[in-house]
């Protein structure tokens, strides 16, 4: 007998809002049954426009639907740690957009709510569950390019509206928060560890107390492994990755596709000097909403372990990233310990 879906209600009208619907549509395992909004009215016409049944002039009425099995937060990131520990405390299932919050230290209060109530608390990146990541780790982990050495891996793109939630302090906007955390995210997902020390500089919107607008970093690793990542709302739309093993070569095109089109590739040099073979490994289209649904439902309904996402220490670490980056960009680029201690 198939599983009933999994209720999904959702808090916020957020453009990206959308496109999870459409993933979840595509996904058999989940359904999206409610939408909450500050505003009544913004709530009824996503609904009706987007085919969902109930429609709330708050997110505490959401919380309070018994038939809302999990929710879906795509707010503002300053406000992700309040409403994921709410909704826990509501015995709902959490998937959290990234970043995952505004700080490390409200990451921790979030997961330890989740663990507290029994509920399964995630930090979304639809990349993580889509088949070119899948085959990148088994790739890496099989030793394709032998003990990886060196990563870069940027995400860019041009933030040309002058309104949006990503130009607000207050909001916890920035680019290291909106984008530079995927990057973050692909190399501690390959590093297994979070990075002890890191130095960054940054370009910064407007006065002092503006948000960063574009960051290069390094991250170091206590084995000797090195990374530099790049983010900027001043780019085009890329993203980009680049694996350096003793061994050989992994290239990905893209870290994050919502609504892919295209089939993910990874580009594989094979080998250690000139000699070296290259080719392409096609790996099939997905949605990533879709994938990350199904993985999500698949850890709430059998077992948290199988979840392909980040785990909360991962989570957490990054966060830690974020908050050590921007230490050290405000500081002149001086390099900063991950952990907030005295650098290594
Ligand atoms: N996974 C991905 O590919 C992806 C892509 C884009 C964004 N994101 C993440 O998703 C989240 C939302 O991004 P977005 O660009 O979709 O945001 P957005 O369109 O600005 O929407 C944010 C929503 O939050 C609600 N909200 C509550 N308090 C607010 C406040 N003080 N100011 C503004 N909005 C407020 C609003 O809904 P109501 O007014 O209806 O309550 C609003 O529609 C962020 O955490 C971002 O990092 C992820």
């Amino acid at each position: 007998m198939t599983a009933a879906p999994l209720r999904f209600g959702i808090l916020g009208t957020a453009k990206i809002a959308r496109s999870f619907v459409a993933g979840v549509k595509l996904a058999r395992s989940a359904a999206v049954v409610a939408v909450a909004s500050r505003d009544a009215a913004r709530a009824q016409d996503f609904a009706a426009e987007l085919g969902i049944d109930a429609a709330y002039g708050s997110y505490e009425q959401l919380l309070r639907d018994p038939g809302v099995d999990a929710v879906y937060i795509p707010l503002p990131n300053s406000l992700h740690a309040d409403w994921a520990i709410r909704a826990a405390q509501a015995g709902k299932h959490i998937l959290c957009e990234k970043p995952i919050a505004a700080s490390a230290v409200e990451a921790r209060s979030m997961f330890e709510a989740a663990r507290r109530a029994g509920v399964l608390l995630v930090e979304g990146f639809p990349f993580r569950a889509q088949p070119q990541t899948l085959r990148l780790q088994e790739m890496i982990a099989a030793g394709a390019i032998g003990t990886v050495r060196m990563i870069q891996a940027s995400f860019g793109f041009t933030l040309a509206q002058e309104e949006n939630i990503r130009w607000s302090t207050p909001l916890a906007g920035g680019a290291v928060m909106d984008i530079g955390v995927y990057p973050i995210c692909l190399v501690r997902m390959i590093a297994g560890v979070r990075p002890t020390r890191v130095t960054a500089s940054a370009q910064w919107a407007g006065t002092d107390d503006g948000v960063d607008r574009a960051v290069a970093a390094t991250l170091q690793f206590a084995d000797g492994l090195s990374a530099q990542i790049a983010c900027s709302f001043d780019a085009c739309l890329h993203r980009q990755a680049l694996i350096v093993g003793s061994a050989g070569v992994l290239q990905t095109t893209y870290l994050n596709h919502t609504t892919a089109t295209l089939p993910g590739s990874l580009q594989w040099r094979r080998g250690s000097d000139a000699r070296a073979v290259d080719s392409i490994i096609e790996t099939p289209v997905a949605n990533g909403f879709q994938a990350e649904v199904d993985a999500f439902v698949a850890a709430v309904r059998h077992d948290p372990a199988q979840w392909s996402g980040a785990t909360a220490e991962e989570s957490i670490d990054n966060m830690l990233t974020i908050e050590a980056l921007l230490r050290s960009a405000r500081a002149g680029g001086t390099p900063q310990a991950v952990d907030g201690g005295a650098p290594p």
